[in-house]
């Protein structure tokens, strides 16, 4: 292939590059992974309705993300085990993501700590995503490192009490090998060879809202719930303290069978009524889509399996010039629809496709 000009083009490179273990784990969802489907045939739902002559001789893509400048409304989602992907792994991420002028949030099954990634990217806007373990001391531990190391911010994710049945990671039987550094998972699991749902069966189902008044009273840090994708949840979320929501499915890997979020993203943004931020993940893979999303009612997105095609391909210039082409894609989307940011992105700006 000549130079990769999409995202569907750096996907197809990673799937050439990597394993079938480390690709299927990337690739796959849950299920039928129906809602893995309905992520991105969602965004084919709507259409966009442009307005002409507005002017649109400088277009900006920036916007902020809990007060954070960002160059592009796109911040790169935690996905665990990196250096499955790249032997920098979340490092090489956070450089992409730095060099793209955006955030990254990192996961609790990293295989980097925040402090190499800090080290790796200086001024990165750095989250770090939590699960909490049923010892709540590995919890409290990660983060105060994650406090201590300059995140900004608390990812809580909340729709993942167990992992659910990803069957082409079973047909292939992938396992994450037992040499991967898992700096804040690795003391709680052991050094067998195990896959993902075992080593997910140690994160504490019994989380409930008291945790999240917990964590970010704990971190001191503001806190991301992410997995919201109800108005009632949405309410509550803005009741007990959270910052910002994510409209998140977990990329169609956990319950097959949630709606699209971009079709739970009205209702969660019209529940909160602007108190809380709301971004929206799954699905991301054109400018378009982080234009639907803003305008119906997304302040930013987060993209999870975009960046890692980058990833695996060119290491941090991957990952940057996956996100390269995602703001070049919005400032374009934004000058044909009449808009010069994305603050103009609003619910006249799209209607529902044809059915
Ligand atoms: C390989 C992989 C690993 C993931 N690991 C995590 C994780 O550790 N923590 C988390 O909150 N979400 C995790 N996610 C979910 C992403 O943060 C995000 O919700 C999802 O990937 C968005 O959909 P997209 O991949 O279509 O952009 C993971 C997703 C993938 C694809």
């Amino acid at each position: 292939m000549s130079e990769p000009l999409s995202v569907a083009d750096y996907e197809r490179l990673a799937e050439e590059r990597l394993e079938p273990g480390p690709w299927t784990y990337l690739s796959g969802g849950s299920g039928d992974e129906w809602t893995l489907r309905e992520n991105c045939a969602a965004f084919a739902r709507w259409t966009f309705r442009p307005r002409v002559l507005c002017d649109v001789s400088e277009v900006s893509t920036t916007t902020t993300v809990l007060g954070n400048r960002v160059d592009l409304p796109v911040v790169v989602a935690p996905v665990a085990y990196q250096q499955l992907y790249h032997p920098d792994g979340e490092c090489a991420t956070a450089r992409g993501a730095a060099a793209a002028g955006t955030g990254m949030a990192v996961s609790t099954f990293s295989t980097r700590t925040h402090e190499e990634i800090a080290a790796a990217a200086p001024g990165l806007m750095q989250w770090c995503q939590l699960y909490v373990f049923q010892d709540r001391e590995v919890t409290r531990e990660h983060l105060a490192g994650a406090a201590a190391a300059g995140c900004s911010a608390v990812v809580l994710t909340v729709d993942t009490p167990r992992l659910a049945q990803r069957e082409r990671d079973l047909r292939v039987g992938f396992e994450i090998p037992p040499d991967l550094p898992l700096p804040y998972a690795r003391a709680t699991i052991g050094d067998a060879p195990q896959n993902p749902a075992d080593q997910f069966a140690l994160l504490d189902p019994s989380v409930s809202w008291r945790d999240l008044e917990w964590i970010a009273g704990e971190g001191k840090l503001p806190v991301v719930l992410k997995g919201v994708i109800t108005a009632e949840d949405a309410e509550l979320a803005a009741e007990h303290g959270a910052a910002a929501v994510v409209v998140s499915n977990h990329g169609g890997r956990q319950l097959d069978g949630a709606p699209a979020t971009l079709d739970s993203l009205p209702e969660v943004a019209e529940a909160v009524a602007g108190r809380v931020e709301v971004y929206l993940d799954g699905g991301i893979r054109r400018g378009t889509d982080v234009a639907k999303a803003l305008a119906l009612g997304a302040r930013a997105v987060l993209a999870g399996r975009a960046p890692v095609f980058g990833l695996a391909v060119e290491g941090d210039d991957g990952v940057h010039h996956v996100l390269e082409i995602l703001r070049d894609e919005l400032a374009l989307t934004l000058c044909l629809l009449g808009c010069t940011s994305p603050d103009e992105l609003t619910p006249a700006r799209v209607q529902r496709a044809p059915t």
